[in-house]
């Protein structure tokens, strides 16, 4: 049968945070019924800022185990390490000859880390987006689960792969973003609601981590920042603070605004932290027990990956075949065998 394919990644650049539960991971657990979905773990991404190997080693393995403890089902999902698999780097570095410093240039993602990460302005981090986009490509991805953040590094995806094909012919699928509703794809820092919820955010109180404790969980969202209003309303502009409580509530407890708002009509800001804290935390707890089962037998997360690669490299070599063959670079037969793809 063939379904859409479906891919998404997240960098193991530190805990994922409710953020990355809400606006990805909880959208991809779904996708698997009636999508061939592939999830990588992007290590080579998260290289574009320092890691410490022993500790970048076990984030990487926390990262997968994750996936599963979230609900990803390897019988169902190719679940992998993006640096298993060779072809990646290598279409990075093709598609990069057709990408535009200029494209390049406005990722707002670039500016903003090149403002954070000043001292370490690698080039890596502004090719970011083409590793990303060999990443998606290489699999013929149909859709691309993800939060509202990384639509601008979609979009040049969709750019570069209209322009190979345009010269060489259809070869790549030009993906499509998918973005979740519901206030979930663009979850804000707990402490500054102006942004993003991060996992790179310094404060702790900031974000709230997939595998927090409960009473961790509720500490963190009694001391949210809203403001002097008094009213619960869906004011983004004034109450983003709010809004974003609003949000997550009803994200965890699967309502619509309009429900919440209902809920929350007694304007007390106190019930409305307390209760959203215990939304999040009836969400995460089987996560969070499921992870702490699961990184406690590295052998199965192990016997996982592997078959996660194999399958992922099947899938990857056979794009790169047609992606070299299209560019007119010989074959190796060593790799791809001597009969086939000579053309
Ligand atoms: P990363 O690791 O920053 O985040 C993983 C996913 O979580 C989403 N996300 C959020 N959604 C809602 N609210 C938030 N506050 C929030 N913070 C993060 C992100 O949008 C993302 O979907 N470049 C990507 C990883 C990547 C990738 C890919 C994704 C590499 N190659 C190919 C899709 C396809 C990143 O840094 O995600």
């Amino acid at each position: 049968m063939n379904q859409p394919i479906v891919f998404s990644g997240a960098q193991p650049t530190g805990q994922l945070t409710l953020g990355n539960y809400l606006g990805a991971l909880r959208q991809w657990t779904a996708m698997q019924h009636d999508h061939t979905c592939i999830f990588c773990v992007v290590d080579l991404h998260a290289l574009t800022v320092r890691q410490d190997p022993a500790a970048f080693r076990e984030r990487i393995l926390d990262l997968a185990a994750l996936y599963l403890a979230c609900g990803i089902d390897p019988e169902r999902s190719v679940i992998f390490i993006q640096s298993h698999v060779p072809a990646h780097a290598e279409l990075a570095w093709l598609l990069s000859t057709f990408t535009m410093m200029g494209e390049l240039d406005r990722m707002t993602q670039f500016k903003d880390k090149a403002r954070s990460h000043a001292h370490n302005v690698n080039a890596g981090l502004f090719t970011y987006p083409v590793l990303m986009a060999a990443d998606i490509l290489l699999y013929g991805t149909h859709k691309v689960p993800v939060g509202e953040d990384q639509k601008q590094h979609l979009e040049l995806s969709r750019d570069v792969a209209v322009r190979f094909n345009g010269l060489h012919g259809p070869i790549f699928v030009v993906p499509e973003p998918l973005v979740t509703g519901g206030g979930a794809a663009r979850i804000k820092d707990l402490q500054d609601p102006l942004k993003k919820m991060s996992k790179s955010a310094e404060a702790d109180l900031a974000k709230v981590m997939i595998l927090d404790e409960p009473d961790a969980i509720l500490k963190k969202f009694k001391k949210a920042v809203t403001d002097g209003l008094g009213s619960i309303r869906n004011d983004e502009a004034n109450q983003p603070g709010v809004v974003n409580l609003l949000n997550i509530w009803r994200a965890a407890r699967g309502a619509s605004m309009e429900e919440a708002l209902t809920h929350f009509s007694h304007n007390q800001y106190g019930r409305l932290k307390v209760e959203t804290a215990e939304a999040v935390i009836d969400l995460l707890d089987p996560v969070r027990q499921r992870f702490t089962e699961l990184r406690s037998d590295p052998a199965e997360l192990e016997g996982v990956l592997t078959r996660g690669a194999e399958q992922a490299m099947e899938r990857a070599e056979a794009m790169m075949q047609r992606v070299l063959s299209a560019l007119g670079l010989p074959l190796n037969p060593r790799r791809f065998g001597p009969t086939q793809g000579r053309s």
